[in-house]
């Protein structure tokens, strides 16, 4: 994770996976999605390959709301991973991507009854318990076929990450999960684990998106052992699975610095080990769901230079072919990203300009104040990192099509999404003509 992972070949222009990105940008058109597939491997065996050589028993469940598609959950298949989901639609996914049910863990915090229904009559794994109405549901369907389920809760436990307030999501006031210190935990704790109808295993904590240090995961799970040590005391509850959530970092720009990722695993683990023994219980399975760290520097997007304006004092502009529907997270968490140019990669930044996208929106702007060479229409931008969140959250905003997505590896490139025709895009449409 030392540095952005692209090459510049010999004709200046920027290669990922063996690939010419200008190529692509011919091939494909743009916008156009880039994943280097053996960036994304290499994240997940970070993750997967500490846990082996810990000898600890983990799962670690890759957050599909990052990026979903059949092709990237058929190489987080082939990487032994889990997969976590968070919706009908990602749970559909997943089983349509040939994910091992019993692989995949069902999140949410307004899960519908045909959303359990599907986790229950699928058989899978594990159903990460948010809120009390979620009990009450899932135990009348569990009633209706007669089964029992895996299950674990999402606790808050209280601690403030610092990153923008949208991602955060382990702090008290939040929609997600019990609260670990009003009693709420306790409650739902109580009633899972009478409820005959599942096998309550143990708890969950997400502590929030774009964390670069292992101290607060540490936290984290300090407090959630408080609580485990209280439920030992009181009713001998031995914990079978720890899951610890995903939010490992990674570099959008040169002022994000990434740790290694097997550095969470083992600070996890040496976490969980000292508690364990402390409390005298053998070691629980641990699970991590990371989504950004697996998927997101492993991508990059590709646009095409448009119109230009220069402001005399103020601001060069260049407009690029996509923007907020393809990338909404500068718009909406003022998320920086760092571009250049895939063509003339080589070339001197001898100007400064702001990248903006071509929706009919003023704050539709993708990186403010850009050191790049002298920009012509045509040229080709390259943003980094866009892997995560990117296509998971495009939209048809002004009615623009969804870019489309193409995985290299090993110098070939594959189209594994299509670019979306202005066909599919009225194809919901209906006519109000008499
Ligand atoms: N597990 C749970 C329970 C989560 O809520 C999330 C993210 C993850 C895992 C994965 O987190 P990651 O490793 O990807 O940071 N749209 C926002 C991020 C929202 C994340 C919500 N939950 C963004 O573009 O930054």
């Amino acid at each position: 994770m030392d540095q952005y992972p692209y090459q510049i070949n010999s004709l200046g222009h920027i290669e990922i996976g063996g690939v010419d990105t200008v190529e692509l940008a011919n091939k494909y058109g743009t916008p156009l999605y880039v994943y280097d597939v053996a960036v994304i491997r290499e994240r997940c065996r970070s993750f997967v390959d500490t846990f082996k050589q810990l000898g600890v028993r983990a799962q670690v469940a890759y957050a599909s709301k990052a990026f979903s598609s059949i092709a990237i959950l058929q190489v987080i298949k082939q990487e032994g991973l889990s997969v976590d989901v968070v919706s009908e639609g990602e749970l559909y996914t997943a089983l349509q991507a040939g994910i091992n049910p019993e692989k995949i863990h069902l999140h949410g915090n307004n899960k519908s009854s045909r959303e359990l229904e599907m986790a229950v009559e699928n058989h899978i794994g594990c159903v990460v318990v948010d809120n009390f109405f979620e009990i009450e549901l899932l135990t009348s369907i569990l009633k209706h076929h007669n089964k029992k389920m895996d299950v674990i809760i999402r606790v808050t436990p209280g601690i403030k990450s610092k990153t923008h307030q949208y991602i955060m999501t382990g702090n008290e006031d939040s929609k997600f999960g019990f609260d670990l210190h009003n009693g709420q935990a306790d409650e739902a704790f109580h009633l899972l684990l009478e409820n005959p109808h599942v096998n309550f295993k143990g708890l969950h904590c997400h502590i929030g998106s774009q964390i670069f240090d292992t101290e607060r995961f540490v936290t984290a799970t300090n407090i959630l052992f408080n609580k485990l040590a209280e439920w030992k005391d009181s009713h001998g509850f031995i914990p079978k699975v720890l899951n610890l959530g995903g939010g490992f970092g990674i570099r959008y720009t040169e002022e994000d610095q990434p740790i290694p990722l097997h550095h969470y695993v083992e600070k996890l683990v040496e976490t969980v080990k000292e508690h364990s023994e402390q409390l005298d219980i053998p070691l629980p399975e641990i699970w991590i769901e990371p989504g950004r760290s697996i998927v997101g520097d492993a991508g990059i997007t590709l646009y095409t230079v448009g119109s230009q304006k220069h402001i005399p004092g103020v601001r060069d502009y260049i407009s690029v072919d996509g923007g907020m529907t393809d990338n909404i997270r500068p718009a909406l968490y003022q998320a920086k990203y760092h571009g250049l140019l895939a063509n003339r990669a080589n070339d001197a930044n001898d100007t400064v300009v702001s990248v903006a996208g071509k929706c009919c929106e003023s704050g539709d702007m993708l990186i403010w104040d850009l050191p790049i060479p002298k920009v012509n229409s045509g040229d080709i931008l390259a943003i980094l990192s866009t892997g995560a969140y990117g296509y998971s959250m495009a939209s048809n905003y002004n009615r623009i099509q969804r870019a489309a997505v193409v995985f290299v590896e090993n110098g070939q490139d594959k189209l594994v999404i299509k670019r979306e025709t202005y066909e599919d895009i009225i194809s919901h449409d209906l006519s109000y003509e008499s």
